[in-house]
C-alpha cells in the first residue's frame, strides 16, 4: 500500500528518500516520485510508473535538495501511470497523500470552476491546489485550512518551495511516523523507512498535524490546538529490514520462526503457577473472570490466527469464543455487549478495517484488547490493552512469523484465562511445557525444507487444490489455502473434512490434489475416513499429519511433530508456509510482491 517518506535537514534529501522508499517497497505499489526544494528555492519533481529503482534510477546531478519528500503510490483513484503518480504539484507546493479524499470529485469539480488545471486523475491533487491557493502566511495554517474542507482518510507531507524551512504533515486514518535525528527530523508511513536514521519516533494521531523543521517538531490538531507527544524508543535495527543471505523476506521472515517464537515467550510464562504472565492486558483478574464470551477480529492471516485463537480459549477457558473478519464486523452493526472481552489481531496494527472495527468497538462501550506486531501502530495505541507480538519487522506481503506468533499469543492469552477459571495446574503446565517446546519443533520442521520444496514441485504443477482439515485442523487449512493462492496464484479452497461430502466432493478428480492436516488426535479416525472418500475419487493426497497415514491413503506426507493437542494446529500452519513458498519460487512468481496485494491495507 502507499507508502510516504520526508526529511528535512542539512544533507541532500534524494539519496535518503530514495532510501526509505525502497525499504517501504515491500508494502506493495505500482510508481513512485519525490519532490525536494532545491538551493535555489525552485521544486524539483521526479514521478513515474514503475520500481523506485527504475523511476529514480537517472536522475540528473543537480536534482538535490532539502526538504523534500518521497511516495509510493498503489492505485485507487486513476490507473498506475506517470501522472497519477505522487507528488502532485500545485504552484511552489507538493503533497503526498496516502488514503481516500471521498468529496474529491466535488472538490475537483469547484477547483476547475476556480481556474485550476489538473494534471492527474487523482484524488489526492486536490489537496495540493487546495492548499496552495488557501489564504494563510505559513504552511500549516495553508495545510490546516485545506483540510478542513476534505472528506476522507489521509497521511500526508507537505512541502513549498516557497517555504522552504519546514515540511508540514498531517493524519487521519492512515499513519504518519516523525523520526527525531541530529538537527534534522524524517517522517515515513511506516517506522521501517527510519532504520537507521533515527532512534526515536513519534506517531501522530488521527486528526493530528506536525511542522517539522530541522531543529525539531511541533504537533497540533485542526482546531489549532497544541499537543504534546513523547518520543518513543524504537529498536530501530538496520539489519532486521535486510533480506540478508536469503533470496526473499518470505524465507527469512519462515526461517525467523523459532527465534519470533521465543521471544513471544520470554518472560511470559510462569512456572510457580503455570500461568502466563501478560503485563500489558490491563485486565484484572475480577474482570478477566467476568467474561462471559470473546470475540476475535482481524483481516486475512490474522483473521486465521484468531479462529486458531478461539478454539485455543474455548478448549482452555471453555468460554464461548469465535473470530469474524474484522472487514465484516464493522458493516454489520455488532451487538456489543459489556461481559463480551474483544480481541483486534493485526500484524501492521495499522489495517483500516481492523483500526475502525476497534473504533466502533469502543464507541459500543466494548474493551478491546490488541494482539499486535508493530509497537505504536494504530490499532495498538486505540486499544485498551494488549500483547505484543515481538516477532520483529515483517515485509513480506505474505504473514508467516507474524501469524504464528498471533496463535502463540493466543495460546498464552487462552492459559492465562484459564487459569484464573477452570483450568487445573497441570493443564497449565502441559500448555506451557508444550508452548516451551515450540521453537525447536518449529526449527525440525525448517529441518525439512528439501523435501516440502520436492512436493510443492509436484503442486506447483496443477492449476486448483482443495485444503481440508476438521475443527482445530480447518484454520490450519484455511491459511495454509491462503498462502498458496496469495503467492504461487494457484486456486487453493479450504473446507472443513467434514463438509466435503457435502458438495465439494463432485470436484474430486486426479487433476485437483487436496493438502489434508491430518493430527494425531480424537479426529484421526474420521479424517482418515476423509482421506479414504477422497482416494476413492482418484483424487491425489498430500498429507501434513503426525504419524503417516500410510500409501493406500495419501501420495506424499510431510511429518510434523507432535505438540499437545491444543497446540498442534501452530506447528501444522509452519509446513504450508514452506509448501506455498516452493510452489511460487517454481512457478517463478515475485514472492514479496505478490500481484493486486498489499502489505498493509490502510484504506477501505
Ligand atoms: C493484507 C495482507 C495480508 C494480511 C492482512 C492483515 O491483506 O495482504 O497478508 O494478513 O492484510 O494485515 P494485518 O497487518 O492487520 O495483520
Amino acid at each position: 500500500m502507499c507508502g510516504i517518506v520526508a526529511y528535512i535537514g542539512s544533507r541532500d534529501a534524494v539519496p535518503l528518500l530514495v532510501g526509505g522508499l525502497q525499504r517501504l517497497e515491500y508494502r506493495g505499489y505500482d510508481s513512485a516520485g519525490v519532490a525536494v526544494v532545491g538551493r535555489n528555492g525552485e521544486l524539483r519533481v521526479r514521478k513515474a510508473k514503475g520500481r523506485v529503482g527504475q523511476c529514480l534510477a537517472d536522475l540528473p546531478a543537480r536534482f538535490k535538495g532539502s526538504p523534500g519528500i518521497g511516495h509510493t503510490r498503489w492505485a485507487t483513484h486513476g490507473e498506475p501511470s506517470d501522472a497519477n503518480a505522487h507528488p502532485h504539484v500545485a504552484g511552489t507546493v507538493a503533497v503526498v497523500h496516502n488514503g481516500i479524499i471521498e468529496n474529491a470529485d466535488e472538490l475537483r469539480a469547484k477547483l476547475a470552476a476556480d481556474g485550476a488545471v489538473f494534471a492527474s486523475e487523482t484524488d489526492s491533487e486536490v489537496l495540493a491546489h487546495l492548499i496552495a491557493r488557501a489564504q494563510a502566511d505559513e504552511l500549516e495554517e495553508a495545510v490546516r485550512q485545506a483540510l478542513q474542507e476534505v472528506v476522507g482518510t489521509y497521511g500526508i507531507a507537505v512541502v513549498d518551495a516557497a517555504r522552504p524551512d519546514r515540511i508540514v504533515l498531517a493524519r487521519n486514518g492512515s499513519p504518519v511516523v516523525l523520526g527525531i535525528g541530529e538537527r534534522e527530523m524524517f517522517a515515513a508511513s511506516d517506522v521501517a523507512a527510519l532504520a537507521g536514521h533515527a532512534r526515536q519516533v513519534v506517531h501522530l494521531d488521527d486528526g493530528e498535524l506536525a511542522v517539522l523543521e530541522p531543529g525539531g517538531f511541533r504537533t497540533f490538531t485542526l482546531e489549532k490546538r497544541a499537543t504534546t507527544k513523547l518520543p518513543s524508543e524504537v529498536g530501530l535495527d538496520e539489519e532486521s529490514y535486510e533480506r540478508g543471505e536469503h533470496r526473499h523476506f518470505m524465507i527469512k521472515e519462515i526461517r525467523e520462526q523459532p527465534a519470533a517464537v521465543a521471544r513471544a515467550l520470554t518472560g511470559r510464562l510462569d512456572t510457580r503457577f503455570h500461568t502466563a504472565h501478560l503485563g500489558g492486558l490491563n485486565l484484572d483478574p475480577r474482570e478477566a473472570r467476568a467474561v462471559r464470551r470473546v470475540k476475535i477480529i482481524g483481516c486475512g492471516s490474522a483473521y486465521y490466527a484468531g479462529q486458531i485463537g478461539a478454539q485455543l480459549i474455548e478448549e482452555l477457558t471453555r468460554i464461548p469464543a469465535d473470530a469474524e473478519p474484522a472487514s465484516e464486523f464493522r458493516y454489520r452493526n455488532p451487538v456489543v455487549s459489556p461481559d463480551t472481552l474483544y480481541v483486534a489481531v493485526s500484524q501492521s496494527g495499522e489495517t483500516y478495517d481492523t483500526l475502525t472495527a476497534v473504533q466502533e468497538l469502543q464507541r459500543k462501550g466494548g474493551r478491546v484488547l490488541g494482539l499486535v506486531n508493530v509497537v505504536g501502530s494504530a490499532i495498538a495505541r486505540q486499544c485498551d490493552g494488549g500483547i505484543y507480538l515481538h516477532a520483529g519487522p515483517e515485509q513480506s506481503v505474505a504473514s508467516t512469523k507474524a501469524y504464528t506468533s498471533m496463535t502463540v499469543a493466543f495460546a498464552l492469552l487462552a492459559l492465562y484465562l484459564g487459569r484464573i477459571r477452570d483450568l487445573s495446574p497441570d493443564a497449565g503446565r502441559r500448555i506451557a511445557n508444550g508452548l516451551k517446546a515450540l521453537p525447536g519443533q518449529i526449527e525440525r520442521i525448517l529441518a525439512q525444507e528439501d523435501r516440502i520444496k520436492e512436493v510443492a514441485g509436484a503442486l506447483a504443477e496443477y492449476r486448483s487444490a482443495f485444503f481440508v482439515g476438521r475443527v482445530r485442523g480447518y484454520p490450519v487449512a484455511r491459511e495454509g489455502a491462503q498462502k498458496l493462492k496469495e503467492i504461487s496464484y494457484i486456486h487453493a479452497e479450504a473446507y472443513p473434512g467434514s463438509e466435503l461430502k457435502h458438495g465439494p466432493l463432485a470436484l474430486i478428480c486426479p487433476e485437483r490434489p487436496t493438502v489434508a492436516i491430518v493430527p494425531d488426535d480424537e479426529l484421526l479416525a474420521k479424517n482418515l475416513t476423509t482421506l479414504g472418500e477422497i482416494r476413492a475419487r482418484h483424487g491425489r493426497i498430500l498429507a501434513v499429519a503426525h504419524t503417516a497415514p500410510g500409501p493406500a491413503l495419501a501420495d506424499d506426507v510431510i511429518l510434523v511433530p507432535k505438540n499437545e493437542p491444543e497446540l498442534d494446529p501452530i506447528l501444522l500452519s509452519v509446513p504450508l508456509q514452506l509448501l506455498a513458498y516452493h510452489a511460487a519460487l517454481a512457478l517463478g512468481h515475485d514472492i514479496d510482491k505478490p500481484r493486486n496485494l498489499a502489505k498493509s491495507v490502510t484504506v477501505e
